[in-house]
């Protein structure tokens, strides 16, 4: 039977911002066991499939169905929708375009929460990657990462810092791996291509 879920990932950054991302799913394979051994391969990251948006999204917590509302907190939990006012809006994921909220300055990362010293380290390098087949090029900018992120967590353990030294796919993506660690789940879904696959193709060589 095809059950429709809506899923919602609410990751707590070092800086104490929050990242909501929201997405329907729908799994026809019974809901696995709750206490499973940890398995070698990551799930497939059911956040990342196609499908049509929920509707209504980013439900209150005692509403969203991860939260028991009978508990307490459910209710004391900051209802997204109120959090996230005034940010600039998008159509996809949990409908907040982070990068542009954050250039805006709608969104201001507290990288001094835990060290009144600590300063941010943005680095503006782009990393372009042309993939097999013919989709536009993959332009990673170290920017609008760097701007939220340290570069620890996303080096070494994602990806060695060296241009083309890691292999990427958009099946390990959709599984959970690379870009797909944050895409689909704290960061834009990879239904949004053109923003990954943002570059004309350099020309092929002759
Ligand atoms: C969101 C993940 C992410 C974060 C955070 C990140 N990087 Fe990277 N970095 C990448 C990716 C992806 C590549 C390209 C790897 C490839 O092409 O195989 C890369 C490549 C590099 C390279 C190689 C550049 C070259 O031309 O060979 C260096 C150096 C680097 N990163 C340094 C940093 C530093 C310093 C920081 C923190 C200020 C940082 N990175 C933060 C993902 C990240
Ligand atoms: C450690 C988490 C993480 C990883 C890994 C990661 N990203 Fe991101 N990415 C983010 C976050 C967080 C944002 C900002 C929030 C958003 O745009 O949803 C972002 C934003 C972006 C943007 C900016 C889009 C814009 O609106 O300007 C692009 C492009 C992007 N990522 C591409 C990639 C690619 C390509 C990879 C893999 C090579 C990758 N990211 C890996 C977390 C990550
Ligand atoms: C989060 C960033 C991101 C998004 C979103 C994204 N891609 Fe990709 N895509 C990549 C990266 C990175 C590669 C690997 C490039 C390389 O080979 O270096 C890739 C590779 C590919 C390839 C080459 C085959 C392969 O698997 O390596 C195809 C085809 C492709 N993407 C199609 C798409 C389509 C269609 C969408 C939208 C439904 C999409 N991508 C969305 C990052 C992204």
């Amino acid at each position: 039977m095809i059950k429709n879920i809506v899923k919602s990932v609410i990751a707590t950054s070092l800086f104490g911002a929050i990242v909501v991302s929201t997405a329907t799913t729908v799994s026809a394979a019974p809901a696995p066991a709750a206490a499973q051994p940890a398995a070698a391969q990551p799930a497939p990251v059911t956040f990342n499939r196609l499908l049509k948006k929920a509707s209504p999204t980013n439900l209150p917590p005692a509403e969203d169905g991860i939260h028991d509302p009978t508990v307490d907190s459910a209710q004391m939990l900051q209802p997204p929708l109120q959090g996230m006012n005034g940010l600039t809006r998008s159509n996809f994921g949990n409908n907040v375009n982070w990068v542009n909220s954050l250039q805006t300055k709608k969104v201001i990362p507290r990288w001094d929460r835990a060290d009144p010293n600590a300063e941010s380290l943005v680095m503006d390098v782009n990393i372009v990657r042309t993939p097999r087949g013919s989709m536009p090029d993959v332009v990673f900018p170290h920017k609008a990462h760097t701007e939220w992120l340290e570069c620890s967590n996303c080096h070494p353990a994602i990806f060695v810092p060296q241009k083309g030294a890691n292999q990427i796919s958009m099946a390990a993506i959709l599984l959970g791996q690379k870009c797909g660690v944050c895409h689909g789940k704290v960061a834009f879904p990879v239904s949004e291509c053109k923003l990954c696959h943002s570059q004309k193709r350099a020309a092929a060589a002759p």
